[in-house]
């Protein structure tokens, strides 16, 4: 279909709370198209993660797709394209981790977030049917902040110490261990 500008920080709509998605209107061709479009952004911007308010259109809709090449990325594990309509995010763990995030509606900066281990998340296919993963490590981190999308929260909000939020620049000079750089998200 489309490559779809981004929304950037500052932009309303990446703050308010995303429209629950009918299930009526999971087989009419807008929608098909607003998922192809999301593909297509996340494709084209090198992201692993896209949630539908970052293209502009305020519906509880997010797709992620962890592609299994990455020697980039090697705490990666690879994780299928899927689409999460209407997700709800249940903490199964809620010991800390943390982890450097980016966000491809948070041009050129880095942060280090803390958030719950492990989660569960009920959501709707596209067919409209009940399904449930389980995640932990970093795949839980990516969820928690895809799903934050739909919510109006960015990962700056999460960020506790402001010390670890670096330029992408800085994140590579000063902070980066072996030599990964979190793709966004
Ligand atoms: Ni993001």
């Amino acid at each position: 279909m489309a490559v779809r500008a981004l929304r950037k920080i500052g932009d309303p709509v990446l703050r308010r709370r995303a429209d629950v998605v009918e299930l009526t209107d999971l087989a009419s061709p807008g929608f098909d198209g607003l998922v192809e479009d999301m593909v297509d952004t996340m494709r084209a911007e090198g992201g692993i993660g896209i949630a539908a308010p970052q293209i502009g259109e305020s519906l509880r809709v997010a797709v992620i797709a962890i592609e299994p090449t990455s020697s980039r990325y090697p705490h990666m594990s690879a994780f299928p394209l899927t689409l999460f309509v209407n997700p709800r995010v249940t903490v199964t763990d809620p010991g800390e981790q943390g982890f450097w995030e980016g966000c491809l509606s948070v041009p050129n900066l880095r942060g280090y977030v803390h958030r719950p281990r492990a989660i569960r998340v009920n959501f709707e296919d596209a067919e409209g049917r009940s399904q449930w993963i389980d995640a932990e490590g970093f795949l839980a981190t990516v969820l928690q902040h895809e799903l934050d999308h739909l919510d109006g929260v960015l990962f700056v909000d999460r960020v506790r110490d402001t010390t670890k939020l670096a330029t992408v620049e800085n994140y590579a000079k000063y902070w980066m261990s072996n030599a990964t750089d979190p793709t966004e998200i």
